[in-house]
């Protein structure tokens, strides 16, 4: 059956993912709300993670007392309120302005560990300043050996207790939306220039007044010429 989504944009009054999902199709220009959405070629990996989850059944506990009931767990010795721990996603700051501070803050609230993407658009330091907070940091293996130390040694100083380190981009996938919505890289074609402007609550919230939001982890690693990159360029890459 094809559900009829309510036409409001509020986060808030959403009752499931799907619906998370259709408001921020509403809310995000096309290329933004791809980059979340999509995954590569046929995107057959990504339907066949789905169905995987989709296969997991809760047992029901009937005849029993559950008038008490926890989600807590402990992870790394350490007790989180539910089994569940933010994954790591680069640039955020597209999404909604200091995407990552959100995220962080949402994490604390709800005692779950957040895990700063090593391509956030927010600084390490300044996400160690959430109260209450348990961040977990992701890097990736670069060639550059130098700037892994450095950042490992950046999150040490700012007191992240513990590192995501993941293996899974030596090559990146072929996102066919990616080649469809640029001309060339971090240029954005005229459909998606157009469908932008329709977007005037975004523009304000991500764009205003300080352009599209930059690497703060990267740093080093990016060419001088390009201090506001978009793409990874050559020198970042893993392994
Ligand atoms: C928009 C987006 C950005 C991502 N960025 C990163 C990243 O910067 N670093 C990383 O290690 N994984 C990144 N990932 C991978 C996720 O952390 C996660 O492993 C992956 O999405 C699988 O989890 P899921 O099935 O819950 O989506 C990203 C995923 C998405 C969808």
């Amino acid at each position: 059956m094809r559900r009829v989504f309510p036409r409001h944009r509020r986060f808030e009054r959403a009752m499931n993912i799907d619906e998370i999902a259709a408001i921020a199709r509403r809310r995000l220009p096309n290329f933004v709300y791809e980059y979340i959405e999509g995954g590569s070629d046929d995107e057959v990996s990504l339907a066949n993670n789905r169905a995987i989850f989709e296969r997991y059944r809760f047992t029901p506990r009937t005849l029993t007392d559950v008038s008490q009931r926890s989600l807590t767990c402990q992870v790394l010795g350490r007790e989180i309120a539910m089994p569940l721990i933010i994954a790591p996603t680069g640039f955020n700051g597209m999404i909604t302005r200091d995407g990552d501070m959100k995220l962080a803050r949402m994490a604390a609230k709800w005692r779950i560990p957040f895990t700063l993407s090593n391509a956030s658009t927010t600084a390490l330091e300044e996400i160690a300043t959430v109260a209450e907070s348990w961040n977990w940091m992701q890097i990736y293996f670069y060639r550059d050996r130098d700037y892994v130390e450095k950042l490992m040694a950046r999150c040490e100083a700012a007191g992240f207790d513990t590192l995501v380190i993941t293996t899974d981009s030596a090559i990146y996938g072929n996102r066919e939306w990616d080649a469809r919505n640029y001309t060339r890289p971090l240029v954005l074609d005229w459909y998606n220039k157009l469908h932008t402007l329709t977007r005037p609550g975004w523009i304000k919230d991500v764009l205003y007044p300080n352009g599209v939001p930059t690497f703060k982890n990267l740093g080093d690693l990016l060419p001088p010429a390009k201090p506001r990159s978009r793409a990874l360029p050559p020198p970042l890459a893993v392994i």
